[in-house]
């Protein structure tokens, strides 16, 4: 169950997360950091916020230049950190809304600002941050999103999450959880093969 404040967040981040199909995918990464704050700890006040937010600066990027700035075939990743730091402009704005604690609205900033381009995780609460999010990529609605956006096959998709899962991951708990959910993409389109050729 969601703190009430949450839901007063997500109720002004909804306007900045339709595109780029950013409000499923914010959703799902906010159940994925849920479950990750049970196995790692991690301080729900500041991961929850900054996980619902995170993407909203993709509103302030052009809808046909967001698919040169991400995924297998980004050209022009400088747009990626125009997200980053209009994230991070938009979670100021609507956490001061909110009257959210100032010492947390600096922490939430600090993680949006570096949630893609930061390989590093400064804390416990941005490792889950990230890890929630690159999590979302293997689950079964990115597969089917992503093999249409990036125009990969569905193969090609599966083995660009094998490759990345050794690095992408910061915490344990994520890295295991992409493991599983990687068998079953793996499982899943293993089924559609067998189908085709029977
Ligand atoms: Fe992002
Ligand atoms: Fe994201």
């Amino acid at each position: 169950m969601l703190k009430a404040i949450y839901e007063r967040i997500w109720d002004l981040a909804r306007p900045y997360l339709n595109t780029r199909k950013n409000d499923t995918h914010t959703e799902i990464a906010a159940g994925l950091a849920q479950q990750l704050l049970a196995q790692e700890g991690g301080d729900e006040d500041v991961v929850m916020p900054a996980i619902i937010l995170h993407d909203t600066g993709w509103k302030k990027v052009p809808e046909d230049v967001q698919l040169k700035a991400f995924g297998p075939k980004a050209t022009s990743s400088e747009w990626n950190r125009v997200h980053e730091v209009e994230g991070a402009r938009i979670a100021g704005d609507i956490l001061r809304k909110v009257d959210y604690p100032d010492d947390k609205i600096l922490e939430i900033q600090e993680i949006i600002k570096g949630h893609d381009s930061r390989k590093e995780a400064l804390s416990i609460n941005d490792g889950i941050v990230k890890d929630a999010d690159k999590l979302w990529r293997y689950s079964q609605n990115a597969s089917q999103i992503n093999v249409i956006r990036f125009g990969v096959t569905a193969d090609e998709n599966v083995q660009w999450l094998r490759r990345n899962l050794e690095t992408w991951f910061l915490t344990k708990s994520g890295k295991q959880m992409a493991k599983e959910a990687l068998e079953e993409r793996i499982q899943e389109l293993k089924e559609i093969t067998d189908f085709i050729s029977a």
